[in-house]
This record gives C-alpha cells, structure tokens and sequence, in this order.
C-alpha cells in the first residue's frame, strides 16, 4: 500500500493581510501538523498575497524545481474579487483531478452550505498533485481531512505506480 512517508508536501498560505503581517496564519501551521502526522515530509512553507504571479510562481517553482510531491494551498478560493487562486493553479495543471474538488465540497457541504463558495481545483503537475483548500483553519482542516485516506495512493497513481488500487500489500 502507498503510504505518504515516501513522500514531500509543500503547504501555501494565500492571503493578502498574512503576507502583511497583519493576520496570524493558523490554517498553515495546522496543515503542517496534519499532513506531517500523516507522514509526509513538509519541505516547504510559506506565504504570499493574493496575487495569480505569486502564487504561480512558487506552486511553479516548488514542483519544477524542487520536486515537491503534493503541493496544497489555502486560501483564496472562494468569490471575493480577490480570490485568484483557482485562476492561478489551473494553467499550471497538465490534468485536472475533479473528484478531489467534488469530494471535499461534499463532505464539506454537511458542516456548513458556505462549502459550495469554495471554487478550490486539484490536478497534476508533471509528476506532483496539487489542491486548493479554502482558507480558514476550520474550512482548511475539514477539507484536507475529507481527501487525506487517498493522498498517498493518488501520488503514487501519478508517478507511474503499477500495484492495483485494490490491492493491500
Ligand atoms: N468548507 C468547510 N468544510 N468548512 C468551512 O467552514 N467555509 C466556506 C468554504 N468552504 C468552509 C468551507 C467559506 S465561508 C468560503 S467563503 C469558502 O470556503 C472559500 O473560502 P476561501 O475564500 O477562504 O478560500
């Protein structure tokens, strides 16, 4: 069975007044504690406003440069103008994974009807996956909790692993 210790994870925070300085970023950290308990390897961090180049350009760089195996944004997904960041991902993907996009929005959807706000995409990079979670720590948590048991099949899927999705070895 894939299982996520093979793997690295770079987590995005999107958000114009984190940038700033003037919010404290929680959805950030907590994704850190999440996707390491599930264990990955968090190789970066960072924040940048909600801006489409900035945002391009590090989820760009971390999978082309750096070799990150799942990148994973938060925030700006939703439908104030300044959410950009679905805008910003989608010409970086080479296929888009609707389901991951679906299955979070489903399950997000029996906590709260606000979840059908979130515009989020998820796809593949070259060999790396990619998603937008929105951007509150609570809307972040519950999203990435709703796709966690696939991440590590889904990434080893990507890169050309051969074992049948029903096997358990
Ligand atoms: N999904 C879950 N599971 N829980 C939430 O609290 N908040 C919603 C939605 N998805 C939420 C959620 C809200 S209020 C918005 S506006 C959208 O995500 C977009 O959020 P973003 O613009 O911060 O990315």
């Amino acid at each position: 069975m894939a299982t996520a210790t093979s793997y690295t994870c770079g987590i995005l925070t999107v958000s114009d007044k984190g940038s700033r300085g003037e919010r404290q970023d929680t959805s950030g950290p907590c994704l850190r504690e999440i996707l390491t308990r599930e264990g990955f390897t968090v190789a970066a961090c960072h924040i940048v406003p909600d801006q489409v180049e900035a945002i391009r350009e590090i989820m760009r760089r971390w999978v082309d440069e750096e070799g990150i195996d799942l990148v994973v944004s938060t925030g700006g997904t939703g439908v104030s103008p300044s959410d950009v960041t679905p805008e910003a991902t989608r010409p970086l993907l080479d296929r888009e994974i609707p389901g991951i996009g679906e299955a979070m929005r489903q399950a997000s959807l029996l906590k709260t009807p606000n979840a059908m706000l979130s515009r989020g995409i998820a796809g593949i990079r070259k060999a790396s996956l990619i998603i937008n979670l929105p951007g509150s720590e609570k809307a972040a948590r519950e999203n990435i909790a709703a796709v966690l048991p696939t991440l590590a099949h889904a990434i080893y899927k990507i890169k050309g692993g051969m074992k049948d999705c029903g096997s358990t070895s």
